[in-house]
């Protein structure tokens, strides 16, 4: 087997050890007011492994940025206190930790936000089908652009929040139909103004929020999670390679140290019409993309492609999702071909320890092999 998965690498200012990334996974295990709690510290610190990266779940940067009930935040002391406790627990472990920045936009319900003010995007367009409620979603106040520059500017305080609470860098979470992807996308964003029309004007603030972070805590502590190809909460851009081809450029020129760049490869759970399969890909963004890039998606069922994947291109990780919420120990099982625990669907959103802390570690008396 192949190992460039297991040689170092550098990201941001950490040094890693391997390229296998924790994928950021929402798991609803916060408390009422969205304060990490104890178990959310051993359930990442399992997942810590020496010269290991993971990225923490999506997390809120204001009180009104999404409001699901039980996932986390980084607005307030509290939540700074106890994710000190997540982090530290990876360190601990020689592992490095980053945080996902959210804010969901229209993908709420404005009973959930306080106030219950109405849910905020780009434009008054509102998802198709129910909410996670199993309410009609919402028509959506359209921001002022006052309000955008107000936005970007609690990205930054939530990426200041992040550093306090010990986190190597943040992820600004720029995929699957949030707030920055209802700007990028022309399915989602039908403005007249300096946000929306062009591309230019459709990735704004998206860049906006890049440059304000980094601003904030610097460019090597700064990455974004990007999915040109991702069709969830209605996403659909009529050029995804030029919209997100022209972002990659930007952020080449603008901001070359960032500590990585993020790209959901395209599913099959995630088809965007009018796109077929074999035109897809994300390679001209990784020929754009010089700094280090991590690949995503779909390596929960394939795992033998991380190998290939990183063999095959230069300053590449591959961050997998369901696996590592199934496998603490999943560097080592790929890194010895041990069998892989084959997750639970029914426990991804549930609270509590089942589904979350109880996954064993490999024994080879116990396990069984769900590898492809
Ligand atoms: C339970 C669950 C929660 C997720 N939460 C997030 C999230 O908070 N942020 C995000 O960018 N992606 C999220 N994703 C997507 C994953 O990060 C990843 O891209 C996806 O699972 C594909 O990788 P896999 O095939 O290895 O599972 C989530 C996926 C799952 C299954």
């Amino acid at each position: 087997m192949p190992t460039a998965l297991f040689t170092p690498i550098k990201v941001g200012s950490s040094l890693l050890r391997h390229r296998i990334v924790m994928s950021p996974l929402t798991r609803l295990r916060a408390d009422a007011d969205h304060v990490p709690v104890p178990l959310t510290t051993e359930y990442y610190q399992q997942r810590a492994s020496e010269g290991g990266l993971l990225v923490a779940e999506a997390t809120f940067i204001a009180e009104d940025a999404g409001v699901y009930p039980s996932a986390p935040g980084i607005y307030n002391d509290k939540q700074i206190e106890a994710w000190k406790n997540v982090t530290k627990a990876v360190h601990d472990k020689g592992g490095s930790i980053y945080l996902q920045l959210w804010h969901v936009g229209r993908a709420t319900v404005s009973a959930w936000i306080p106030g219950s003010k109405l849910p905020v995007s780009a434009s008054a367009i509102a998802i198709n089908g129910k909410n996670t409620a199993g309410m009609d979603y919402e028509v959506p106040r359209v921001l002022a652009v006052e309000e955008i520059s107000q936005i970007t500017q609690t990205y930054a305080d939530a990426a200041k929040n992040a550093i306090s609470a010990g986190f190597d860098g943040v992820e600004i979470h720029g995929a699957n139909g949030y707030l920055i992807d209802q700007f990028i996308n022309t399915s989602s964003n039908i403005r007249t103004d300096q946000y929306g029309g062009s591309i230019e004007n459709r990735t704004r603030f998206a860049l906006e929020v890049v440059e304000g972070v980094s601003k904030a805590i610097g460019e090597e502590r700064t990455a974004i999670r990007l999915s040109p190809w991702s069709g969830f909460q209605d996403m659909k851009d009529d050029t995804p390679y030029e919209t997100w081809g022209y972002l990659v450029n930007q952020l080449q020129e603008r901001h070359p140290r960032l500590a990585y760049l993020h790209f959901i490869e395209p599913r099959d759970q995630f088809i965007n019409d009018g796109n077929p399969t074999a035109d897809r890909g994300d390679a001209p963004f990784r020929k754009a993309w010089k700094g280090p890039f991590i690949t995503a998606g779909g390596y929960t069922t394939t795992p033998k492609r991380a190998f290939e994947t990183t063999e095959k291109l230069e300053n590449t990780l591959v961050a997998f999702g369901r696996s590592f919420i199934a496998n603490p120990d999943l560097p080592l099982r790929l890194k010895n071909d041990w069998p892989l625990n084959k997750y639970d669907r029914s426990t991804f959103y549930t609270s509590g320890s089942v589904g979350y802390t109880d996954y064993p570690y490999y024994n080879p008396g116990t396990a069984r092999d769900i590898k492809n």
